[in-house]
């Protein structure tokens, strides 16, 4: 079916400055290949817990099948009030809670609510994209603050210089454990940093979605030190091995909550009501906690076998705190290939495919994403295949 002629320019213009996602592209790229070992997507290789997927039939037999509230099912939001007050020790009322599709939306219906034309965004680099495509969506400019020097990591310092660039600042964008460095911050780190965005009036969205996947220290989330400030975003999709089912949290201050209740409204007016109830088992249930601990544990014997591989083979990695990402610096031979280039050589000539860096932020050229959610043996033959060629 073709457009008439006359609609063809009559698109957003702000569509304009958008392009699919390059980590989806890299993907169907290396697709093309065959035989090829992907540690491409950010997806646990895991499978919904069994306990879960009863919980949703039961739902269904029960014929949950109706409209849920606007926000969200009550049992689940006071769920998801009760599990931040006992990882985090503060108190939300299930009206602080919307229940949305994915993080996915929780961060586009948060970003649209609190923007208006010529804000600007600040997003931590490296970064998911999703959060610069939802501020140019709301035609906000985006201000990128790159952590190439301070080890991937936001410090107080480097926040107030870039700020002084920018005008019209409306919010901060920060996720960690980071997606796709791995890297995460400390209490200590953390207040330092809630110290200085305490002195600005913006709003801090803070995507802790890796949160429960935390390896060297307890996550600290941003809703302890500034909970009047911050929106957090959070979700199922990566703890609970729950992509498929879209299913993602904001939380914040009643105000805020509200207005962003209204784009959720008018956007998507409630996820499905028995997946709603499911996910509550998938917060509360012994055997789902159990299932998360189990990955994280697998997650870890992974990592811990990937990262002095690659060493060996001269990529250069930052301590990876959580998520299940390695966020690697090309080894040195290989660096004036640029980060494209590279991942093509390797799907080419090594039969594995990564992610190239400059997906998450154009500084990062000389780095290259790898999800190590795939399992030991993948891991060991991917590094088998690297090492037959560089
Ligand atoms: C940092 C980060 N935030 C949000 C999301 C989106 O999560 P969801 O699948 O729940 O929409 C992802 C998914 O990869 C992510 O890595």
């Amino acid at each position: 079916m073709k457009l008439k002629e006359d609609l063809q320019n009559k698109f957003s213009f702000a569509l304009n400055s958008l392009k699919g996602s390059p980590i989806r592209s890299f993907d169907a790229y290396a697709s093309q290949f065959e035989n090829v070992i992907k540690l491409t997507l950010g997806e646990p290789d895991f499978d919904t817990a069994e306990i879960i997927k009863l919980s949703v039939k039961k739902s269904l037999d029960n014929n949950r099948t109706h409209y849920s509230l606007n926000s969200g099912v009550l049992e689940l939001r006071q769920a998801v009030a009760k599990s931040i007050m006992e990882k985090y020790n503060v108190k939300y009322s299930e009206n602080e809670v919307i229940v949305t599709v994915g993080a996915s939306a929780a961060i586009e219906h948060t970003i649209s609510a609190i923007s208006n034309p010529g804000d600007t965004i600040l997003v931590v680099t490296p970064y998911f994209t999703l959060y610069s495509g939802c501020s140019y969506l709301n035609n906000c400019n985006v201000g990128y603050i790159d952590t190439l020097n301070t080890g991937f990591k936001l410090t107080p310092e480097l926040f107030e210089e870039e700020y002084k660039k920018y005008k019209n600042v409306k919010a901060i964008v920060l996720n960690y454990p980071n997606n796709p460095s791995g890297v995460s911050y400390t209490k200590e780190e953390l207040k330092k940093l809630a110290e200085v965005f305490k002195k600005y009036s913006i709003f801090v969205i803070s995507d802790e979605i890796y949160a429960d996947i935390s390896y060297n220290y307890k996550h600290t989330s941003l809703v302890e030190l500034i909970p009047e400030q911050t929106i957090l975003i959070t979700g199922l999709s990566k703890s609970h091995a729950m992509t498929g089912w879209r299913v993602g949290f904001v939380i914040g201050p009643e105000e805020a909550i509200k207005k962003i209740t209204v784009y959720h409204m008018f956007t998507v007016s409630g996820i499905p009501t028995f997946i709603q109830d499911a996910s509550i088992d998938a917060l509360e249930s012994n055997e789902s906690k159990a299932y998360t601990e189990n990955m994280i544990k697998t997650y870890t014997e992974r990592k811990n076998y990937l990262i002095p591989e690659l060493e060996k083979l001269g990529f250069e990695i930052p301590n990876v705190d959580g998520a299940f990402y390695i966020f690697a610096k090309i080894p040195e031979k290989y660096r004036n290939l640029k980060s494209l280039d590279f991942c093509k050589f390797l799907v080419e000539k090594a039969k594995v495919a990564i992610i190239p860096g400059n997906a998450f932020g154009e500084k990062y050229d000389e780095y290259v994403r790898i999800s190590y959610a795939t399992s030991l043996e993948n891991l060991n033959e991917f590094v088998n295949r690297i090492k037959k060629v560089i």
